[in-house]
């Protein structure tokens, strides 16, 4: 059997499996004799030029250091101020610096060097994310012919964004070493075809295979999904002592997301503010929790967004609370996943709406958080690859104020029957395309 070999640019470390990817693949590295390789956490003068090893897990992880050099260029430079933001429609926010590219390349191509020396002819090699794109034709240049996968959690920009990349048509380049590009919708597809027929003189053999810079690669959407029988239960029995309290006994609306600029989180609070404004009822009946980790902070981009965040939830409880009601909690810090299964299933209204998102996992835990004969209603932002398939939710516009306003008190009013008929819907999707459903379907496609 050929063994699964994956890399990241996050390796999971600690001792428990936690996040779903980890879920996913570990069956499958597991039951191949599997390698798991990615960047270890620490960043150190002297990073050592071989792959580390990282025992006490169910398969075997590889890890490699990054220098402060390589750490500025490759992953807060090339990979967030660069691809991020032009993956996320957001060119305006990009800081283009030569010596980004160049570090981006060369973390690639030491990668693929320490990784060559690890990998037997019937290996196959799954690269996750943006981080890695290069990694393929380096690896190739080694003389590694084994079966190569890529798959980008992000969205893939369309020819307008593309084009302000400092290296477009090495983006296409870099991607064509790969057997098989996989993405999170049909949207990313429909926009990685056009961009590659625009700026590479990409053929598209057929809708799923393209010819591009003289190779023939496949493409294919698999959405990822979520560890849902296990985020069931966890959200089933969470204690109560992790249950948010209201003297006035308002409703919860709940928002999760790493305090980034793609997440629409400062439209979200004008939405809200404009549904207070408008409905002085729903005053101490609605309290609205956002939690937002702190993520990328040396990133100029990311300290605008805290501002502008903090300054907009002081506004709207200066403006509106009272003695006895918060309208807005802002919280800077990581849940543990249980105590947000819990937050979620207590929460009447889940509020996910990005300006522009892969997939969005948030969505499909608040779903499966649900208790399904009092379950809350999703709001869901059009551009989050999860409206492709969970159009039953509230799906809204997030540049639109008023629209949003009008979903947040549609969802307070919705009867139980209503809400019911549309959780069951939305629950189904989750469960029948969970994330072994997901790394499943990918796997059988790269063969
Ligand atoms: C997104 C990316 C992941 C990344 C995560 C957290 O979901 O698709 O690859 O790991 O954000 O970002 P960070 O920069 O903290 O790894």
């Amino acid at each position: 059997m050929s063994r699964l070999i994956v890399v990241s640019n996050r390796l999971p470390l600690g001792d428990a499996p936690s996040g779903g990817l980890v879920v996913a693949l570990q069956d499958a590295l597991k039951s191949s004799g599997g390698v798991w390789v990615g960047f270890s956490g620490e960043v150190t003068p002297d990073a050592e030029p071989a792959l580390r090893s990282h025992p006490g897990a169910a398969f075997q992880r590889l890890s490699f250091d990054l220098t402060p050099d390589e750490h500025e260029t490759y992953y807060l430079g090339y990979s967030n101020s660069i691809l991020w933001p032009v993956c996320h429609g957001r060119p305006s926010l990009t800081r283009i610096l030569p010596e980004y590219l160049d570090g981006y390349d060369r973390v690639n191509a030491r990668i693929a060097r320490m990784l060559a020396r690890e990998l037997r002819p019937d290996d196959r090699i799954w690269v996750q994310d943006y981080h890695l794109f290069p990694l393929a034709a380096h690896l190739r240049a080694l003389g590694v012919t084994a079966r190569i996968g890529h798959f980008l959690h992000i969205s893939f920009p369309g020819p307008g964004d593309c084009a302000a990349l400092p290296n477009p048509g090495q983006l296409f380049d870099w991607l064509s070493h790969y057997d098989l590009i996989g993405f999170q919708a049909e949207r990313d597809l429909g926009a990685f075809a056009e961009s590659a027929r625009q700026l590479a003189g990409a053929d598209p053999a057929d809708p799923r295979h393209f010819d591009l810079c003289g190779r023939r690669v496949r493409a294919g959407v698999f959405p990822i999904g979520i560890d849902a029988d296990s985020f069931m239960a966890e959200a089933a029995c969470a204690p109560d002592s992790d249950r948010m309290r209201s003297l006035t006994g308002a409703k919860m609306m709940i928002g999760v997301d790493r305090l980034d600029y793609s997440k629409g989180i400062p439209q979200r609070f004008r939405a809200y503010q404009l549904l207070l404004d408008k409905i002085p009822d729903l005053h101490e009946k609605i309290s609205f929790l956002q939690i937002a980790p702190p993520t990328r902070g040396e990133v100029e981009a990311y300290q605008t967004i805290r501002e502008e965040t903090e300054h907009l939830a002081g506004r709207i409880n200066g403006q509106f609370a009272t003695l006895n009601w918060t309208p807005i909690r802002f919280i800077h810090r990581p849940f543990p996943r249980p105590v947000l299964a819990g937050l979620y299933r207590q929460a009447r209204i889940g509020l996910v709406t990005p300006l522009a998102d892969g997939m969005n996992l948030v969505a499909k835990e608040y779903v499966a958080a649900q208790d399904p004969q009092d379950p809350g209603v999703l709001i869901l932002s059009r551009f989050a690859g999860a409206a492709e398939t969970m159009q039953q939710a509230l799906v809204i516009n997030p540049h639109d104020p008023t629209e949003m306003a009008a979903a947040m008190a549609e969802a307070m009013r919705m009867s139980k029957s209503e809400r019911r008929d549309q959780h069951a819907a939305l629950l189904r999707d989750v469960v029948d395309h969970d994330v072994a459903w997901w790394s499943d379907s990918y796997l059988k496609t790269l063969g």
